[in-house]
């Protein structure tokens, strides 16, 4: 998996547009201008002084940032046609979790906001790619590649990218080793029901179950396998809890998923997408590993998993359907 690696230059002409100005989408445009992730950066919100505020605060460091490509131009405002012509736009606005709330229970109140604002992006942004960063992400990528009816592959949610790179930093933490050395994966939705593909997990070459800690005894048993995982999974809860909202790690995931698509990467990322018959599960869209690339997620790949990862993998599928009925999708 190359969560973690260092993307190619994306092509020179690559746009970018982030919507929604809060601390989500100004982390995101502000973690792809630090990166070089696109040569514009356009960001959009109909909250007009806030947008141009951080369009300015953005544009004030744009010549110090990427040392190694040029400064991106960065655009925006609160006219939806500054999104014109974008190769990929990022969505992040919406409603977002206040203390002790699920990321499901935001789902009636955001599935409204995008079927106002989509229709609207897709007039000014017709062959883009489309990353939804809004939660719940996996209900919002299902609503979003309904209502845009675009290819599949098109509409993806940032799933989870960030839950990975948490259980990775984590792993590496405990284990002494980097994180780019870890190769451990969440998926399932991006929210509680989310698990950790264990049986296949190594550190470099060797399976993560036979890590041996310098005495030789085996590092993590599975209880404390256990409880990393819930701790992954709680995580943004216990963010929120501290600082009232996530915002800079999702900016960097973001950015990542952003520059796998306008590099024409190939990446493998746990991004979500609607699933079809994908170890028998259909008409959810959830995190599995996906190619990513230029047309967005080209391909998801077939990972093995043990009975306990698909009655998990199956768990998280009913958990997502029990959202979607309530909402009619
Ligand atoms: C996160 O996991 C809240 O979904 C957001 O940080």
């Amino acid at each position: 998996m190359s969560i973690d690696q260092p993307a190619a230059a994306p092509a020179r002409t690559s746009t970018l547009a982030v919507v929604g100005a809060g601390s989500v989408g100004a982390s995101v445009a502000y973690a792809a201008m630090l990166r070089g992730s696109a040569r514009t950066i356009a960001l959009y919100d109909v909250a007009t002084a806030k947008v141009e505020a951080e369009v300015l605060d953005l544009a004030h460091g744009s010549s110090l940032a990427a040392p190694s490509t040029s400064p991106a131009r960065i655009i925006g405002g609160d006219d939806v046609a500054c999104v014109a012509g974008a190769d990929v736009v990022v969505i992040t606005a919406g409603a977002r979790q206040k203390p002790g709330q699920t990321r499901l229970e935001l789902a009636g109140t955001n599935v409204d906001i995008l079927r106002d604002l989509l229709p609207r992006l897709l007039e000014q942004a017709p062959d883009a790619v489309y990353v939804l960063v809004t939660n719940p992400a996996d209900v919002l990528a299902l609503a979003a590649a309904r209502i845009a009816g675009l290819p599949d592959g098109r509409v993806m949610s940032s799933g989870t990218v960030l839950d990975t790179s948490r259980l990775r930093w984590r792993l590496a933490e405990r284990l002494g080793v980097s994180s780019r050395s870890v190769h451990a994966t969440i998926i399932g939705e991006h929210g509680d029901s989310e698990f950790a593909l264990w049986s296949s997990a190594s550190i470099g070459e060797v399976p993560l179950r036979q890590w041996t800690d310098p005495d030789g005894a085996r590092a993590l048993t599975d209880a404390e396998l256990g409880d990393l995982e819930r701790e992954v999974a709680g995580a943004a809860y216990t963010v929120i809890a501290g600082k009232g909202a996530t915002n800079l790690a999702i900016g960097v995931a973001g950015a990542r998923i952003v520059e796998a698509i306008l590099s024409d990467e190939q990446a493998v990322l746990p991004v979500s997408t609607p699933l079809s018959d994908y170890r028998g599960i259909s008409g959810v869209a959830m995190s599995v590993p996906s190619v990513v690339g230029r047309g967005g997620v080209l391909r998801r790949l077939e990972v093995p998993m043990d009975d306990a990862e698909q009655a998990r993998l199956e768990a998280s599928a009913a958990a997502l359907r029990s959202a979607q009925r309530s909402l009619g999708l």
